[in-house]
């Protein structure tokens, strides 16, 4: 293939904000919470008219996930028992909104590594798990903060929207509609995240992530090639929020319900069980596609939902217990962070990797969705 019409990767960047909540700082608020919540409703409680909410537990969160603690937007917030949410002023529509303001320091992130000026990119793709507004889109917004001539438009996959927005943009590249293509992943996740539910409350936090992804003869040295990329879908209600227009407008939300449906909801058993098999199998029919084996694979960034099923895919793809080298993860510091889980991943943990190096970006979650970018290292 013509090298101008290839598409690579070539910088990833991040912004990590700067407060953190561990797993003991967040269960100490949620048990307050519980505590505060049993005894305003004693009563109800006795008569036997409510259940009483029952704590949650540090040793519990790390061995069901393998989270060890979250960076958030908004620590006080989240953290407050009688506020649980993060407390996020807005912002007058002349100025940088949040998401964006995240995911433009990503973005610049990723340009800097790749030595390129704002100026020489045609196209952003905001693809994201959440997006602050319905429109005018935030990848626009990004697009006028940077500067960049060209078009701009938002996509959602929930915590495929990375892998999914790679494979957009690598198309733009192969039918020469660009040459240089930023996807930008701002998640603050702990804006749709229901801090009060037991099952829940631990699994997100906040972060952006940018992915500069360009034609090959223009892209710097040690750049990625992109070997192959698949995505899939099918029909889900095990990951689910119905949070939307219709019932927002309205006064439809709740927000001091302790479950709602207007915010994160999963039936995580299911999940587990069903999004496991799938993924694994997608990457290795893939991998067969690609003329891969399980020996060529250097790395597997895999979607950091959850240390246990990471362990099971990366079995299934390597053929063995897969090493911390091998299949790195960033739950410890960052929790889930949905779509821009494997991008840390990548973006933290690639330096050791050689010319000729193979690895797999690979992401899956809501949707059902799972993408698979493999690369390669030049
Ligand atoms: N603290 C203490 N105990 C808790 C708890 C908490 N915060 N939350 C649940 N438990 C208890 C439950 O009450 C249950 O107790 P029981 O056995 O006495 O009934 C037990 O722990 C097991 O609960 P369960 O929800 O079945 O846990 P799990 O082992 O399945 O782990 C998840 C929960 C969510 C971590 C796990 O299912 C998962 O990661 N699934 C995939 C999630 C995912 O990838 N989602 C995609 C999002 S993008």
């Amino acid at each position: 293939m013509s090298h101008a019409l290839q598409p690579v990767i070539s910088a990833t960047g991040l912004f990590t904000p700067a407060e953190t909540i561990s797993n003991e700082e967040l269960v100490t608020s949620f048990n307050a919470y519980v505590a505060l919540y049993n005894r305003e409703n004693a009563d109800a409680i006795a008569a036997g008219e409510l259940e009483p909410l029952t704590e949650s537990s540090v040793e519990f969160i790390e061995k069901a996930s393998g989270i060890g603690a979250r960076h958030v937007v908004d620590k006080a917030g989240i953290l407050d028992p009688q506020h649980m949410a993060p407390r996020l002023a807005e912002r007058a529509d002349e100025d940088l909104s949040i998401l964006a303001e995240i995911g433009v320091a990503a973005a610049k992130d990723a340009l800097t590594r790749a030595g390129r000026d704002a100026s020489e990119v045609n196209a952003v793709l905001c693809a994201a798990s959440n997006m602050q507004r319905a429109y005018p889109a935030m990848a626009i917004e990004i697009q006028n903060a940077l500067g960049i001539d060209g078009f701009a438009f938002d996509m959602n996959v929930a915590c495929s929207s990375a892998t999914f927005g790679i494979q957009t943009a690598a198309d733009y590249i192969r039918a020469g509609h660009a040459k240089s293509v930023l996807v930008v992943n701002p998640e603050i996740c702990s804006g749709h995240l229901n801090w009060r539910d037991r099952d829940s409350h631990f699994i997100f936090g906040d972060v952006a992530t940018a992915i500069l992804v360009e034609a090959k003869d223009i892209a710097p040295a040690g750049h990625w090639d992109i070997l192959g990329t698949r995505l899939k879908t099918v029909f889900s209600n095990n990951i689910r929020n119905n949070f939307g227009f219709l019932n927002h407008a309205h006064g439809g939300i709740d927000q001091q319900a302790p479950k709602t449906d207007k915010l994160f909801v999963q039936e995580g058993r299911k999940v587990f069980k069903e999004v496991v098999p799938m993924v694994a199998a997608m990457i290795v029919e893939e991998m067969e596609r690609l003329g891969l084996a399980g020996a060529d694979m250097r790395r597997l960034w895999l979607h950091q939902a959850n240390s246990n099923m990471n362990r099971l895919i990366a079995h299934k793809v390597l053929g063995h217990e897969a090493s911390a080298e091998e299949s790195p993860t960033v739950l410890d510091r960052y929790g889930n962070t949905s779509s821009a889980g494997s991008i840390i991943a990548f973006h933290l943990h690639h330096d050791d990797m050689q010319a000729g190096d193979t690895g797999l970006i690979c992401s899956f979650g809501a949707g059902y969705s799972a993408g698979t970018v493999f690369v390669r290292r030049t």
